[in-house]
């Protein structure tokens, strides 16, 4: 798929504006009292899913280029991972204000006594760094391929925000929708290991 450049900045807007859009809508519905009976649970359950939906949207993103040959899609990848980071800020955000008035220590206790919310935490802690680096000035700081490594850490980081879900609705007897996020996240990582492993062959091959 070829596109002007003038074509590839349009998508890359659009796609800028369609990640808005939750946000939005979420402002919106704040504004006009529509989150329903328990305001609180609506914001944290609703930034917790779009947190996932743009971790598996980024990690989307390399398989997609190739299979649709779309090379210009990667000038997207740093833009969606970084909602991925504004949408977890504001989960925890909505978790450490409401639930715990910025008292720093009674949040850190609350965090440890309850599994799913450590694991949660450990993905968002995780999402700093990438976040922090995610400059053209820090990748060349720390250089190209320290850069590369790191940001391997977004596999450990999905796989917990998964596993936080799954945790989280253990008790409930629903696990249908952490099941579908398990499902795209191993199809994602299962691609990626088929293509690293056509590669490796490619190259015994060769040489
Ligand atoms: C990458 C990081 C994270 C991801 C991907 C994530 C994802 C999610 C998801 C998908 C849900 C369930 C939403 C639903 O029911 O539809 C959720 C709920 C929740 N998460 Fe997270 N989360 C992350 C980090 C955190 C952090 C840092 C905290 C707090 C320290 C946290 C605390 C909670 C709480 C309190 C709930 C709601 C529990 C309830 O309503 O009973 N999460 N999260």
């Amino acid at each position: 798929m070829t596109l002007t450049l003038k074509q590839q900045n349009l998508v890359k807007a659009s796609l800028f504006i369609l990640a808005l859009l939750p946000f939005v809508r979420l402002v919106v519905a704040t504004l006009t009292d529509h989150l329903g009976a328990n305001p609180l649970e609506f914001i944290t359950r609703n930034t917790g899913d779009w947190t996932l939906y743009f971790l598996c949207i980024t990690l989307a993103i390399t398989p997609l280029r190739r299979l649709l040959n779309a090379p210009f899609l990667i000038k997207s990848r740093r833009m969606l991972g970084l909602y991925s980071f504004f949408y977890a800020s504001l989960h925890f955000l909505t978790f450490f204000w409401f639930d715990h008035f910025f008292d720093i220590a009674e949040m850190l206790t609350d965090v440890v006594k309850r599994p799913f919310i450590l694991v949660g935490f450990t993905a968002f802690i995780l999402l700093l760094p990438l976040a922090l680096t995610s400059t053209n000035k820090m990748i060349k700081r720390i250089g190209a391929k320290r850069w590369q490594q790191l940001h391997k850490l977004i596999y450990a980081i999905v796989s917990l925000g998964v596993l936080h879900y799954f945790w989280m609705k253990a008790g409930k007897h629903d696990l249908t929708q952490p099941a579908i996020f398990a499902v795209v996240v191993a199809l994602l990582f299962v691609i990626r290991i088929y293509w690293a492993l056509q590669k490796r062959r490619q190259q015994f091959s060769v040489s």
